[in-house]
């Protein structure tokens, strides 16, 4: 049986860009097969070329996660062609407020693509590993997750869903040999963070962050959460009676 601090086949959604692409090159080594999926074909590619160079094996996707059967078809089939070690459902969007309220538009893109497209990636592999009594996934949630923030609606609700969807299904699954872990970063560089025009606390690196994320999954944490002063002021933020903290959060930068 693969070891979970060096699982044999990678799946991880979103991994042409940011944390995805740092997990993929994190998990690159050889004896390994990274299943990378993302939308953009160059990126995708640039990257698994990046893990071949280190040695891995890469099967590429270019597939939306919100379209639930594509999602179930490549996740099987990568199971099919080797059993999954490690299932990363990573792929997100984020939007802000743009000064005014979220839009329809947004709030439902962003709903559809950080709930319903994790739900669309792990619900199909979940037989599947505890058909074999083994197995580990991984939802990236965000320190977002743990309070709703004025200047990003939806992304924080997704976040919340996420979050908790996952400690739920870690009770459920545990005793049956599959292991649930949610990661909540703080700000992390990437694409989604290069939009944002306000300071970012204990900003920190993709590989940094992968390196946390990784060793975090071979200890089988229920919750990756990091840096931990970010997470100690969001969960504090989290736990405060809104008569206390939404005047303050109102005061926040919001996002663009
Ligand atoms: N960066 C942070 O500070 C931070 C903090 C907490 C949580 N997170 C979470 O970390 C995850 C990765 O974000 P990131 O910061 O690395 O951002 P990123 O650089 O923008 O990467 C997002 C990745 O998701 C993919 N993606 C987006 N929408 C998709 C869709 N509909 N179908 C398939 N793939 C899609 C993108 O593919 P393309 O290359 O094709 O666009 C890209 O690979 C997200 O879930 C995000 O919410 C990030």
């Amino acid at each position: 049986m693969a070891q979970t601090d060096s699982p044999r086949h990678v799946l991880i959604t979103g991994a042409s860009s940011g944390i995805g692409e740092a997990l993929a090159l994190a998990y690159a080594k050889p004896g390994a097969l990274l299943s990378l999926t993302g939308r953009d074909p160059a990126r995708l590619g640039a990257v698994a070329a990046a893990c071949e160079k280190r040695g891995a094996q890469v099967r590429q996707a270019i597939l939306d996660v919100t379209d639930a059967k594509a999602t179930a078809d490549w996740a099987v089939a990568a199971d099919d062609a080797q059993p999954a070690d490690l299932l990363i459902a990573n792929a997100g969007i984020s939007g802000g407020t743009h000064g005014g309220p979220e839009s329809a538009a947004q709030t439902r893109a962003v709903l559809a693509v950080n709930i319903d497209g994790v739900v669309n990636t792990v619900l199909p592999l979940i037989p599947h590993m505890l058909a074999r009594g083994r197995g580990q996934i991984a939802l990236i949630s965000s320190l977002a997750g743990h309070r709703g923030f004025p200047g990003a609606p939806a992304y924080c609700a997704s976040k919340a869903a996420v979050k908790v969807w996952g400690e739920s299904l870690r009770g459920e699954l545990a005793p049956r040999g599959v292991k649930v872990n949610v990661v909540m970063p703080g700000f992390v560089k990437s694409r989604m963070t290069d939009a944002n025009d306000f300071p970012m606390p204990f900003f920190m690196s993709a590989e940094k962050a992968a390196e946390i994320i990784r060793k975090g999954l071979a200890r089988d944490r229920a919750r990756i959460a990091f840096p931990w002063q970010t997470s100690l002021l969001a969960w504090t933020i989290g736990m405060l009676s809104p008569a206390l903290i939404d005047p303050l959060l109102r005061r926040l930068p919001k996002k663009g």
